[in-house]
């Protein structure tokens, strides 16, 4: 463990107003909501409106979390999004955050993992807080999803929303609270199971990339699935193992949102009980970096879940692949 931790002091998040429902997506698709649920879990999703971009529920995220600590923009140090559905490829989207929030001390920059996006992200602003070189460090995970779903592809539009969650990272009042360990892989083996086809430099937008339906997510559903209920299993057994923890000793178990089966596989391999899990992938589907601080927000801040010293332990799995584990004592 870290000499110096990193605890989180504060969450917010921004979710939009508008829904689509699994009987709104029966009449764009040929599907229903008996297979939506009984596969994934999920109910409604939230869709921001078309004209926003990514900074706008980055920076509402943002603003909350900071208004609940009661810090100023300007006594942030960094700024960290976890994104794969920024603005635009540059400026970063931690740029736009920055300029909108008025953080002028801040320097900062985007991160790309896909659904593990908030996980990296974290255990990344943690490291910049333990180096002992920075006070304050904002970590977001923000997507737009609805920008990158073909909406006609039933594979993949049922699947996904847009939302925003941020949290703000100190160093812990108390040694023996805050980040504490983490485990994070990547294999890009599994890039062609999950990814953008077109678009970037290896083949640039086009007439033809966008007649082909290339700027959007092709998914292979069942070879992630496999993959993912393995590893994200995996590395949620290993984590606590690895500090000779058990499920029963561990309140909270925070698991990226993108399919219940994957969530229940992970915290029954675990041995949590299932009333530990938080789960609320039924109200806005896989929302890919913003899953995780939605959890922290509902569970905690809102539900209260948590109380001092409570150890919480967050997974995800990703486009990559990408996955990894947080433990995390809370304190409070
Ligand atoms: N409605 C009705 N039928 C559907 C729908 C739908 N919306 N989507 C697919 N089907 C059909 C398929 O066409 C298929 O029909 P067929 O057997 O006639 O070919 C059948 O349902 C079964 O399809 P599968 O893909 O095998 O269904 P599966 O049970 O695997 O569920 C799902 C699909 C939900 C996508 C699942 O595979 C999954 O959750 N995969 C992992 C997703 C994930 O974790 N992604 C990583 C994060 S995302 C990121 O990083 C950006």
């Amino acid at each position: 463990m870290p000499v110096q931790t990193a605890y989180i002091r504060s969450v917010g998040r921004f979710v939009p107003e508008r829904k689509l429902t699994n009987q709104d997506m029966e009449k764009m698709v040929d599907t229903n909501d008996e297979w939506i649920v009984s596969r994934t879990g999920i109910r409604e999703r939230h869709i921001l409106d078309k004209g926003l971009g990514n900074s706008h529920m980055a920076t509402r995220a943002a603003r909350e979390c900071l208004e609940r600590a009661g810090v100023g923009a300007d006594e942030l140090d960094v700024i960290i999004v976890g994104t794969v559905t920024p603005d635009m490829f540059f400026p970063s989207t931690a740029c736009l955050v920055q300029k909108d929030l008025g953080a002028r001390n801040a320097w900062g920059f985007d991160l790309s993992a896909g659904c593990s996006g908030f996980i990296f992200s974290l255990t990344t602003g943690a490291q910049m807080i333990e180096s002992g070189r920075y006070k304050r460090v904002l970590v977001i995970g923000s997507d737009v999803m609805s920008s990158i779903i073909d909406y006609e592809d039933r594979n993949t539009c049922v699947l996904f929303g847009d939302a925003a969650g941020a949290v703000l990272l100190e160093a812990s009042p108390e040694p023996g609270y805050g980040i504490l360990d983490f485990i994070q892989r990547i294999d890009g083996a599994g890039g062609e199971f999950l990814h953008m086809k077109a678009g970037g430099s290896l083949r640039p937008s086009t007439l033809e990339t966008v007649q082909n339906k290339e700027h959007y997510v092709h998914q292979e559903g069942r070879q992630v699935f496999k993959f993912a209920v393995t590893e994200m299993a995996n590395v949620s057994v290993r984590i606590l193992e690895k500090n000779g923890l058990t499920g029963e000793d561990v309140t909270l178990f925070v698991p990226h949102q993108a399919n219940l089966r994957i969530i229940e596989a992970s915290a029954n391999r675990m041995g949590i009980d299932p009333g530990k899990v938080v789960i609320n992938i039924d109200r806005y589907a896989n929302t890919t970096a913003a899953t995780i601080p939605l959890c922290l927000y509902e569970s905690i801040v809102e539900q209260k879940r948590v109380k001092k010293g409570d150890y919480i332990v967050m997974s995800a799995f990703g486009a990559g692949f990408t996955w990894g584990s947080i433990l995390m004592r809370w304190w409070e």
